[in-house]
Protein backbone atom coordinates (compact mmCIF):
# COMPACT_ATOMS: atom_id res chain seq x y z
CA UNK A 1 0.00 0.00 0.00
CA UNK A 2 3.06 2.07 -0.39
CA UNK A 3 3.86 4.46 -3.10
CA UNK A 4 7.23 5.03 -3.97
CA UNK A 5 7.96 8.32 -1.81
CA UNK A 6 10.60 11.13 -2.08
CA UNK A 7 10.89 13.81 0.13
CA UNK A 8 8.83 16.56 -0.37
CA UNK A 9 9.79 20.07 -0.19
CA UNK A 10 7.66 22.64 2.04
CA UNK A 11 6.28 25.50 1.15
CA UNK A 12 5.81 28.10 3.65
CA UNK A 13 3.26 30.66 3.79
CA UNK A 14 3.14 32.05 7.05
CA UNK A 15 0.14 33.06 8.55
CA UNK A 16 -0.96 36.78 7.39
CA UNK A 17 -3.00 37.50 10.99
CA UNK A 18 -0.87 35.57 14.03
CA UNK A 19 -2.18 36.58 17.02
CA UNK A 20 -0.91 39.50 18.36
CA UNK A 21 1.62 39.71 21.34
CA UNK A 22 -0.24 41.20 23.80
CA UNK A 23 -2.98 38.47 23.01
CA UNK A 24 -0.80 35.73 23.50
CA UNK A 25 0.51 36.67 26.77
CA UNK A 26 -2.73 37.68 28.30
CA UNK A 27 -4.19 33.67 27.06
CA UNK A 28 -0.18 32.18 28.58
CA UNK A 29 -1.93 33.89 32.13
CA UNK A 30 -3.82 30.66 32.16
CA UNK A 31 -3.06 27.90 30.22
CA UNK A 32 -4.77 25.10 30.81
CA UNK A 33 -4.46 21.72 28.23
CA UNK A 34 -5.75 21.61 24.54
CA UNK A 35 -7.77 24.70 24.27
CA UNK A 36 -5.43 27.67 22.81
CA UNK A 37 -3.53 26.71 19.27
CA UNK A 38 -0.72 28.99 17.76
CA UNK A 39 -0.78 29.96 14.40
CA UNK A 40 0.99 27.61 11.77
CA UNK A 41 0.37 23.94 10.96
CA UNK A 42 1.99 21.67 9.09
CA UNK A 43 0.34 19.62 6.23
CA UNK A 44 1.52 16.84 3.75
CA UNK A 45 -1.06 14.90 1.68
CA UNK A 46 -0.30 11.12 0.72
CA UNK A 47 -2.02 9.54 -1.92
CA UNK A 48 -1.69 6.03 -3.34
CA UNK A 49 0.37 6.79 -6.98
CA UNK A 50 1.89 10.28 -5.82
CA UNK A 51 3.39 9.26 -2.19
CA UNK A 52 3.60 11.94 0.18
CA UNK A 53 3.32 15.07 -1.91
CA UNK A 54 2.34 19.00 -1.24
CA UNK A 55 3.55 19.34 1.95
CA UNK A 56 3.06 22.87 3.57
CA UNK A 57 3.21 25.28 6.38
CA UNK A 58 0.44 27.38 6.73
CA UNK A 59 -1.98 29.33 8.75
CA UNK A 60 -3.93 27.36 11.02
CA UNK A 61 -7.66 27.03 9.42
CA UNK A 62 -10.24 24.24 9.07
CA UNK A 63 -10.28 21.31 6.40
CA UNK A 64 -12.95 21.36 3.90
CA UNK A 65 -13.65 17.20 3.90
CA UNK A 66 -16.38 15.66 2.04
CA UNK A 67 -19.57 14.40 4.37
CA UNK A 68 -18.25 10.44 2.60
CA UNK A 69 -14.47 11.26 3.51
CA UNK A 70 -13.66 7.64 5.15
CA UNK A 71 -12.22 8.52 7.95
CA UNK A 72 -16.07 9.62 9.00
CA UNK A 73 -17.13 6.54 8.78
CA UNK A 74 -14.63 3.66 9.47
CA UNK A 75 -12.06 5.92 11.81
CA UNK A 76 -9.01 5.47 10.08
CA UNK A 77 -6.98 7.86 11.82
CA UNK A 78 -3.88 7.76 14.51
CA UNK A 79 -1.95 10.56 16.18
CA UNK A 80 0.89 11.46 18.38
CA UNK A 81 1.38 13.68 21.08
CA UNK A 82 4.81 15.38 21.84
CA UNK A 83 5.88 18.25 23.54
CA UNK A 84 8.45 21.22 22.88
CA UNK A 85 10.13 22.74 25.72
CA UNK A 86 11.92 26.41 26.61
CA UNK A 87 15.31 25.41 28.07
CA UNK A 88 16.56 27.97 30.95
CA UNK A 89 19.30 29.11 28.31
CA UNK A 90 16.68 29.89 25.59
CA UNK A 91 16.64 26.90 23.53
CA UNK A 92 13.88 25.18 22.01
CA UNK A 93 14.22 21.29 22.01
CA UNK A 94 11.90 18.36 21.49
CA UNK A 95 12.10 14.91 23.81
CA UNK A 96 12.64 11.80 21.68
CA UNK A 97 10.84 13.19 18.93
CA UNK A 98 12.07 9.57 16.46
CA UNK A 99 10.08 7.68 19.26
CA UNK A 100 7.18 9.56 18.31
CA UNK A 101 7.75 9.09 14.69
CA UNK A 102 8.22 5.55 15.11
CA UNK A 103 5.53 4.93 17.26
CA UNK A 104 3.47 6.34 14.11
CA UNK A 105 4.84 4.58 11.91
CA UNK A 106 4.00 1.79 13.57
CA UNK A 107 0.37 3.02 14.75
CA UNK A 108 0.00 3.38 10.53
CA UNK A 109 0.76 0.00 10.23
CA UNK A 110 -1.22 -1.18 12.27
CA UNK A 111 -4.60 0.57 10.60
CA UNK A 112 -3.45 -0.13 7.12
CA UNK A 113 -2.31 3.59 6.37
CA UNK A 114 1.18 4.37 4.65
CA UNK A 115 4.05 5.33 6.81
CA UNK A 116 5.57 8.37 7.04
CA UNK A 117 9.08 8.49 6.82
CA UNK A 118 11.05 9.54 9.60
CA UNK A 119 12.24 12.31 8.30
CA UNK A 120 9.43 13.66 6.97
CA UNK A 121 7.33 13.66 10.17
CA UNK A 122 10.48 14.92 11.67
CA UNK A 123 10.27 18.14 9.31
CA UNK A 124 6.68 18.75 9.40
CA UNK A 125 7.49 18.82 13.78
CA UNK A 126 10.32 21.16 13.28
CA UNK A 127 9.44 23.54 10.83
CA UNK A 128 6.30 24.05 12.76
CA UNK A 129 7.95 24.90 16.07
CA UNK A 130 10.30 27.17 14.46
CA UNK A 131 7.63 29.24 12.85
CA UNK A 132 5.74 28.94 15.84
CA UNK A 133 8.72 29.40 18.72
CA UNK A 134 6.94 32.56 20.00
CA UNK A 135 4.12 29.93 21.30
CA UNK A 136 6.53 27.72 23.39
CA UNK A 137 5.47 29.27 27.10
CA UNK A 138 8.74 29.64 29.27
CA UNK A 139 8.18 28.35 32.90
CA UNK A 140 6.41 24.79 33.39
CA UNK A 141 4.45 25.17 30.64
CA UNK A 142 5.28 23.76 27.65
CA UNK A 143 4.12 23.63 23.23
CA UNK A 144 1.60 20.21 22.91
CA UNK A 145 2.48 19.16 19.57
CA UNK A 146 -0.17 16.87 18.24
CA UNK A 147 0.56 15.48 14.76
CA UNK A 148 -2.27 13.25 13.21
CA UNK A 149 -3.61 11.49 9.86
CA UNK A 150 -6.65 10.72 8.88
CA UNK A 151 -8.12 8.68 5.77
CA UNK A 152 -9.47 10.95 3.68
CA UNK A 153 -10.65 9.21 0.10
CA UNK A 154 -14.45 10.02 -0.22
CA UNK A 155 -15.29 6.31 -0.70
CA UNK A 156 -17.62 4.25 1.51
CA UNK A 157 -16.39 0.71 0.50
CA UNK A 158 -14.74 -0.79 3.50
CA UNK A 159 -10.88 -0.98 2.66
CA UNK A 160 -7.72 1.22 3.54
CA UNK A 161 -8.25 4.63 1.83
CA UNK A 162 -6.22 6.15 -0.93
CA UNK A 163 -5.58 9.28 0.19
CA UNK A 164 -4.43 10.41 3.54
CA UNK A 165 -3.93 13.87 5.36
CA UNK A 166 -0.97 14.20 7.52
CA UNK A 167 -1.18 17.29 9.75
CA UNK A 168 0.93 18.81 12.97
CA UNK A 169 -0.77 21.55 14.90
CA UNK A 170 0.62 22.81 18.37
CA UNK A 171 -0.83 24.11 21.42
CA UNK A 172 0.50 26.08 24.44
CA UNK A 173 -0.09 24.18 27.50
CA UNK A 174 -0.24 23.84 31.23
CA UNK A 175 -0.74 21.03 33.61
CA UNK A 176 -3.20 18.32 32.48
CA UNK A 177 -4.78 17.70 35.46
CA UNK A 178 -6.98 20.83 37.44
CA UNK A 179 -5.57 19.98 40.54
CA UNK A 180 -2.05 20.88 39.35
CA UNK A 181 0.78 18.84 40.97
CA UNK A 182 -1.64 17.38 43.19
CA UNK A 183 -2.32 13.16 43.34
CA UNK A 184 -4.97 12.58 41.45
CA UNK A 185 -8.44 10.27 42.00
CA UNK A 186 -8.63 6.79 39.34
CA UNK A 187 -11.67 4.77 38.62
CA UNK A 188 -11.46 1.42 38.05
CA UNK A 189 -13.08 0.04 35.11
CA UNK A 190 -14.10 -3.12 35.72
CA UNK A 191 -17.13 -3.43 33.09
CA UNK A 192 -15.15 -1.75 30.05
CA UNK A 193 -11.64 -2.73 28.44
CA UNK A 194 -9.65 -0.74 26.33
CA UNK A 195 -8.29 -2.92 23.91
CA UNK A 196 -8.64 -6.47 23.29
CA UNK A 197 -5.46 -8.95 22.46
CA UNK A 198 -5.15 -8.70 18.97
CA UNK A 199 -6.69 -5.29 18.51
CA UNK A 200 -5.56 -2.23 18.61
CA UNK A 201 -4.14 -1.28 22.18
CA UNK A 202 -0.82 -0.83 20.89
CA UNK A 203 -1.50 1.47 18.06
CA UNK A 204 -2.34 5.38 19.12
CA UNK A 205 -5.32 5.86 16.86
CA UNK A 206 -8.69 7.62 17.61
CA UNK A 207 -10.75 4.85 18.02
CA UNK A 208 -9.12 3.68 21.22
CA UNK A 209 -9.81 7.20 22.71
CA UNK A 210 -13.86 6.82 21.37
CA UNK A 211 -14.07 3.79 23.43
CA UNK A 212 -12.88 4.56 26.35
CA UNK A 213 -14.62 7.72 26.78
CA UNK A 214 -17.79 6.33 28.33
CA UNK A 215 -15.37 4.81 31.27
CA UNK A 216 -13.83 8.13 31.42
CA UNK A 217 -17.15 9.21 32.03
CA UNK A 218 -18.20 7.09 34.87
CA UNK A 219 -14.86 7.99 36.30
CA UNK A 220 -15.88 11.66 36.32
CA UNK A 221 -19.60 10.67 37.24
CA UNK A 222 -17.97 9.13 40.46
CA UNK A 223 -15.48 12.00 41.08
CA UNK A 224 -12.27 10.70 39.83
CA UNK A 225 -9.68 12.13 37.71
CA UNK A 226 -9.04 8.82 35.12
CA UNK A 227 -10.32 5.83 34.34
CA UNK A 228 -7.78 2.46 34.91
CA UNK A 229 -8.66 -0.13 32.42
CA UNK A 230 -8.07 -3.85 33.34
CA UNK A 231 -7.13 -6.34 30.57
CA UNK A 232 -10.36 -7.65 28.30
CA UNK A 233 -10.18 -11.44 28.62
CA UNK A 234 -10.00 -11.95 32.86
CA UNK A 235 -10.84 -8.29 34.20
CA UNK A 236 -7.97 -9.04 36.42
CA UNK A 237 -5.01 -7.07 35.37
CA UNK A 238 -3.90 -3.69 35.20
CA UNK A 239 -3.37 -1.95 32.08
CA UNK A 240 -3.33 1.56 31.86
CA UNK A 241 -5.44 4.72 32.16
CA UNK A 242 -7.48 6.23 29.42
CA UNK A 243 -4.30 8.47 28.29
CA UNK A 244 -1.42 7.36 30.59
CA UNK A 245 0.30 4.21 31.78
CA UNK A 246 0.64 3.43 35.12
CA UNK A 247 3.54 2.51 37.87
CA UNK A 248 3.36 1.31 40.98
CA UNK A 249 6.47 1.70 43.89
CA UNK A 250 6.77 -1.09 46.17
CA UNK A 251 8.02 -1.54 50.27
CA UNK A 252 11.32 -2.51 48.75
CA UNK A 253 11.77 0.15 46.81
CA UNK A 254 11.24 -1.75 43.33
CA UNK A 255 8.27 -0.43 40.83
CA UNK A 256 6.25 -2.51 38.81
CA UNK A 257 4.73 -1.57 35.51
CA UNK A 258 2.30 -3.64 33.21
CA UNK A 259 4.31 -5.09 30.73
CA UNK A 260 3.75 -4.66 26.71
CA UNK A 261 2.05 -7.26 25.71
CA UNK A 262 0.03 -5.48 22.52
CA UNK A 263 -2.81 -4.25 24.31
CA UNK A 264 -1.69 -1.09 26.37
CA UNK A 265 0.35 2.25 24.27
CA UNK A 266 4.13 1.53 24.49
CA UNK A 267 4.81 4.94 26.40
CA UNK A 268 7.85 7.06 25.66
CA UNK A 269 7.35 8.26 29.41
CA UNK A 270 7.29 5.00 30.37
CA UNK A 271 10.42 3.80 28.66
CA UNK A 272 12.18 6.69 29.70
CA UNK A 273 11.30 6.62 33.27
CA UNK A 274 12.47 2.76 33.33
CA UNK A 275 15.60 4.26 31.92
CA UNK A 276 15.87 6.93 34.85
CA UNK A 277 14.44 4.22 37.65
CA UNK A 278 17.29 1.95 36.43
CA UNK A 279 20.13 4.89 36.74
CA UNK A 280 19.18 5.42 40.04
CA UNK A 281 19.96 1.74 40.87
CA UNK A 282 15.93 0.79 41.37
CA UNK A 283 14.77 -2.40 40.08
CA UNK A 284 11.70 -2.59 37.24
CA UNK A 285 9.89 -5.40 36.74
CA UNK A 286 7.72 -5.07 33.37
CA UNK A 287 4.77 -7.72 34.95
CA UNK A 288 1.42 -8.05 35.13
CA UNK A 289 -0.06 -7.06 38.16
CA UNK A 290 -3.75 -7.90 39.11
CA UNK A 291 -6.38 -5.68 40.44
CA UNK A 292 -6.50 -8.19 43.50
CA UNK A 293 -3.15 -7.51 44.24
CA UNK A 294 -3.06 -3.76 44.17
CA UNK A 295 -5.95 -4.13 46.35
CA UNK A 296 -4.51 -6.11 48.78
CA UNK A 297 -0.54 -4.08 48.79
CA UNK A 298 -2.23 -0.87 49.19
CA UNK A 299 -4.44 -2.54 52.44
CA UNK A 300 -1.23 -3.93 54.04
CA UNK A 301 1.25 -0.69 53.19
CA UNK A 302 3.12 -3.41 50.96
CA UNK A 303 2.71 -0.88 48.03
CA UNK A 304 3.55 2.44 49.05
CA UNK A 305 3.24 4.45 45.98
CA UNK A 306 1.37 4.51 42.44
CA UNK A 307 1.70 6.99 39.50
CA UNK A 308 0.68 7.67 36.07
CA UNK A 309 2.68 8.78 33.68
CA UNK A 310 2.75 10.10 29.90
CA UNK A 311 3.26 13.07 27.91
CA UNK A 312 0.39 15.24 28.42
CA UNK A 313 0.52 14.52 32.10
CA UNK A 314 4.19 14.02 33.01
CA UNK A 315 4.63 11.98 36.07
CA UNK A 316 1.37 12.00 38.54
CA UNK A 317 0.78 10.64 41.60
CA UNK A 318 -2.26 8.21 42.12
CA UNK A 319 -3.63 9.00 45.70
CA UNK A 320 -6.77 7.52 45.60
CA UNK A 321 -8.44 4.73 43.75
CA UNK A 322 -12.48 3.80 43.37
CA UNK A 323 -14.01 0.56 42.35
CA UNK A 324 -17.72 -0.70 42.57
CA UNK A 325 -18.49 -1.55 45.92
CA UNK A 326 -15.58 0.22 47.61
CA UNK A 327 -12.04 2.78 47.31
CA UNK A 328 -9.00 2.63 48.76
CA UNK A 329 -6.10 5.29 49.14
CA UNK A 330 -2.00 4.63 48.54
CA UNK A 331 0.77 6.43 50.71
CA UNK A 332 -2.05 8.67 52.73
CA UNK A 333 -3.23 10.35 49.39
CA UNK A 334 0.01 12.23 48.55
CA UNK A 335 2.41 11.87 45.89
CA UNK A 336 5.45 9.68 47.37
CA UNK A 337 9.02 10.60 47.18
CA UNK A 338 10.03 8.34 45.03
CA UNK A 339 7.70 9.23 42.31
CA UNK A 340 8.42 13.10 42.94
CA UNK A 341 12.00 12.07 42.53
CA UNK A 342 11.44 10.26 39.05
CA UNK A 343 9.43 13.44 37.66
CA UNK A 344 12.40 15.84 39.02
CA UNK A 345 14.55 13.25 36.75
CA UNK A 346 12.77 13.32 33.92
CA UNK A 347 11.32 17.09 33.62
CA UNK A 348 15.44 18.28 34.48
CA UNK A 349 16.13 16.24 30.97
CA UNK A 350 13.49 17.58 29.29
CA UNK A 351 13.87 20.99 30.03
CA UNK A 352 17.81 20.97 30.47
CA UNK A 353 18.19 21.40 33.48
CA UNK A 354 20.50 18.63 34.06
CA UNK A 355 22.67 16.59 31.24
CA UNK A 356 21.22 14.03 29.06
CA UNK A 357 23.14 10.99 29.58
CA UNK A 358 20.69 8.98 27.00
CA UNK A 359 20.91 11.46 23.97
CA UNK A 360 17.36 12.40 24.41
CA UNK A 361 16.92 15.87 24.12
CA UNK A 362 16.87 17.42 20.35
CA UNK A 363 17.61 21.20 19.99
CA UNK A 364 15.94 22.81 17.09
CA UNK A 365 18.08 24.78 15.13
CA UNK A 366 17.58 28.58 14.60
CA UNK A 367 15.64 29.08 17.20
N1 LIG B 1 -1.26 5.27 27.28
C1 LIG B 1 -2.17 5.96 26.60
C2 LIG B 1 -3.49 5.32 26.33
C3 LIG B 1 -1.88 7.25 26.14
O1 LIG B 1 -2.79 7.96 25.46
C4 LIG B 1 -0.62 7.81 26.42
C5 LIG B 1 -0.29 9.16 25.96
O2 LIG B 1 0.24 9.37 24.94
C6 LIG B 1 0.31 7.04 27.12
C7 LIG B 1 -0.04 5.77 27.54
C8 LIG B 1 1.67 7.56 27.41
O3 LIG B 1 2.48 7.62 26.25
P1 LIG B 1 3.64 8.67 26.10
O4 LIG B 1 4.44 8.58 27.34
O5 LIG B 1 4.39 8.25 24.90
O6 LIG B 1 3.00 10.02 25.95
C1 LIG C 1 -0.48 12.36 25.41
O1 LIG C 1 -0.06 12.28 26.56
O2 LIG C 1 0.16 12.88 24.51
C2 LIG C 1 -1.78 11.82 25.07
O3 LIG C 1 -1.99 11.58 23.93
C3 LIG C 1 -2.77 11.60 26.14
C4 LIG C 1 -4.07 12.26 25.93
C5 LIG C 1 -3.98 13.76 25.89
C6 LIG C 1 -4.80 11.69 24.78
Amino acid sequence: MQAATSRPTFDVKPNQHPMPEAERAKAFESLGFGTLFSDHMAVIRWNVDKGWHSAEITARAPFQIDPASSVLHYAQEIFEGMKAYRTADGRAVLFRPEENARRFAASAERMAMPEIPEEIFLEAVERLVRIDSKWIPDGDGSLYLRPFMFASEVFLGVRPSRDYIFCVIASPVGPYFKGGAKAVSIWVSEHYSRAAPGGTGAAKCGGNYASSLVAQAEAAARGCDQVVFLDAAEHRWVEELGGMNVFFVMEDGSLVTPPLSGTILPGITRASLIALARDQGLTVHERPYSFEDWKADAQSGRLKEAFACGTAAVVAGIGAVKFTGGEFRIGGGETGPVTNKLREDLVSVQRGRSNDPHGWVKAIDGV
